[in-house]
């Protein structure tokens, strides 16, 4: 059967990587999470005193760009991969509030958005893979066969966003987790460099009122489609 490439793209918390990651499996496809790129270099960055208090210092990370290596490796037992940057497992190392705070800063140094999308258009060269990020539609994989764009109210993301936190374990607040999610889709789709934005091609798809089940169902029918066509 036809192998073809689908591409994810959308705000914060839209539920963009949950259904990326069935989508995958259900097509027996790779999945990859190119904003969990985007948090390791942020988590990088932080480590290395390259970020302090929201202050990036452009030109030292883009010397330390070079030591800066991004891996995914399938984890048998939990069933998805996890994110390793220079050997480490960061995987939830780069889901804290903290470093969604400071990634959008990260994510608009077109140094970094140029080796990582390099990086990306590797790991999707032999097609069948689901991505899901900001610029994959228009950016990494313009001529990607599926393109969705996904959204949802505001507030329902942050809800979404403060639950899965609150279930880790961090101690936040709503109006914090609400207030930085608009911050980092102000950046996110303003940045010069990549903004987010749905490429002509994309369909929208809002899923404010709608389970996950039934979001997936309708999106797995339409990804049949294309490759049965
Ligand atoms: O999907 P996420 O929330 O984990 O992404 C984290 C950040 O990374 C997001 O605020 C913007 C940035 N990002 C990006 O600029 N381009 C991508 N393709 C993916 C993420």
């Amino acid at each position: 059967m036809k192998k073809i490439t689908i591409a994810i793209d959308g705000f914060s918390s839209t539920g963009k990587s949950t259904i990326a990651k069935k989508l995958a499996q259900a097509l027996n496809y790779v999945y990859v999470d190119s904003g969990a790129m985007y948090r390791a270099v942020t988590y990088f960055a932080i480590q290395k005193g390259i970020i302090s208090n929201g202050e990036v210092s452009i030109e030292d990370l883009i010397k330390a760009l070079p030591e800066i290596q991004i891996s995914f490796k399938y984890n048998e037992d939990l069933g998805f991969s996890e994110t390793y940057l220079n050997g480490e497992n960061v995987t939830k190392a780069i889901r804290t509030m903290d470093i969604s705070r400071n990634v959008s800063r990260i994510a608009e140094v077109s140094e970094v958005r140029q080796k990582l999308v390099e990086q990306q258009q590797e790991m999707g060269k032999e097609k069948g893979v689901v991505m899901d990020g900001r610029d994959i539609g228009t950016v990494v994989f313009p001529d990607a066969e599926m393109k969705l764009f996904m959204t949802a109210t505001p507030a329902i993301r942050a809800k979404r966003r403060y639950k899965e936190l609150i279930d880790r374990g961090e101690e936040v607040q709503y109006e914090d987790v609400l207030e930085s999610e608009q911050r980092r889709d102000l950046i996110d789709s303003t940045r010069e460099d990549s903004p987010l934005k749905r490429a002509a091609d994309a369909i929208e798809f809002d899923n404010t009122d709608m389970g996950i089940e039934e979001q997936f169902e309708r999106i797995l029918a339409f990804a049949k489609r294309i490759i049965e066509a």
